[in-house]
């Protein structure tokens, strides 16, 4: 039988989900809940399915297994904790929330309720990641350098700092998150943040320039910048440095490069198809082998960016 699926937020990344899950013939979208019934409406039209306005009316009424929150950073939190006590499976988009006590407390009920979980760090499920994982078994990694240069969304909220968490907590958290996939647990963050170039946009706080060092457990360090002040497009990646050895995850190519050649990989896969076709397997085989980013793991990730934004508002070293 197949998953059958409600969404609680239906803007544009869960547009990109409900496109790839259409594809997955495991999977049914059967409910679409919205804050903003027009959304709701057209995309149950959209996909077939039924409307809701209210999240907890679609967990009592839709037959669902499974749950796709994709909602504002925020939001998130009860939307979660009534989902899974509700015994739906679990899929969250990232960041799965700005406050880390309120992913502790999700968690806390994920693990009460033994679901399914799965967070949308689609980086983790890109080809590129596929072989740096291969090329990296038993190197050891000394130093990370990341970066996510871009634009700012046109999305209101993610002006500002209560409701999208800024810069490394929204978007960057992608190279934060994929440093840990690849460096492992992060020790501890200091950081700088600064509104540098966009100041005359209306109702914006979050900063414009944000630079964050860390310090791996296992003792490389690593460096992770990023600004939204470019319109001329994006770069946005990893380099990763072992002994003779430089691999770059550039967008979603892989470039590698030793003392005796340099190979690129491109792209072979979509990650985000790869991510719920994942997903919906493991929730009708009830196995979470395949998924690479739990719940668990994507609150870890929130964690270090949220002590880099501690770290730049107090000046000091953050310890997680
Ligand atoms: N993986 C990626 O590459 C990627 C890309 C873009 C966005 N995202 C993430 O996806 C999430 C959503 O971003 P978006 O770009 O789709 O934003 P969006 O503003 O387009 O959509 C968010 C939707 O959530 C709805 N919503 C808010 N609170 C709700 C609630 N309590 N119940 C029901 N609906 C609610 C809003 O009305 C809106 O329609 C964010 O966390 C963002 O970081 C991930």
């Amino acid at each position: 039988m197949a998953v059958r699926i409600g969404f609680i937020g239906c803007g544009g990344m869960a547009q990109a989900h409900m496109r790839s899950l259409a594809s997955v013939k495991e999977a049914k979208m059967v409910a679409f809940c919205d804050v903003d019934s027009t959304r709701a409406e057209s995309t149950a039209a959209q996909f077939g399915g039924a409307a809701y306005v209210n999240h907890g009316k679609m967990l009592k009424e839709a037959e669902i297994d499974a749950v796709y929150v994709c909602v504002t950073p925020h939001a998130h939190g009860s939307l979660e904790v009534d989902s899974v006590r509700a015994g739906k499976h679990l899929f969250v988009e990232k960041p799965v929330n700005i406050n880390n006590e309120q992913s502790r407390k999700v968690l806390t009920e994920i693990e009460k309720a033994g679901v399914i979980n799965s967070v949308g760090y689609h980086w983790r499920y890109l080809s590129a990641t596929d072989e740096a994982l291969k090329v990296l078994k038993d190197r050891e990694i000394a130093m990370v350098i990341g970066y996510w240069m871009g634009g700012m969304p046109g999305v209101a909220w993610w002006r500002r700092l209560e409701q999208s968490g800024g810069q490394f907590v929204e978007q960057c958290t992608h190279i934060f998150d994929l440093a840990r996939y690849l460096a492992g647990d992060v020790k501890s963050v200091s950081a700088y943040t600064a509104l540098r170039a966009l100041r005359e946009i209306p109702n914006l706080n979050v900063p414009d320039v944000g630079t964050a060092a860390l310090e791996f457990k296992s003792g490389a360090i690593g460096t992770i910048s990023t600004t939204c002040i470019l319109s001329q497009g994006f770069e946005v990646g990893l380099r990763v440095f072992a002994k003779d050895l430089m691999l770059h995850i550039d967008g979603a190519r892989l470039t590698i490069t030793t003392p005796a050649r340099t190979e690129v990989f491109n792209p072979t896969n979509n990650p985000t198809l790869a991510e719920d076709q994942i997903f919906v397997n493991a929730v009708r085989s009830r196995d979470p082998a395949k998924i690479r980013c739990t719940y668990e793991d994507g609150a870890k990730s929130l964690a270090v960016t949220l002590a880099a934004m501690k770290s730049a508002s107090n000046g000091r070293p953050i310890l997680l």
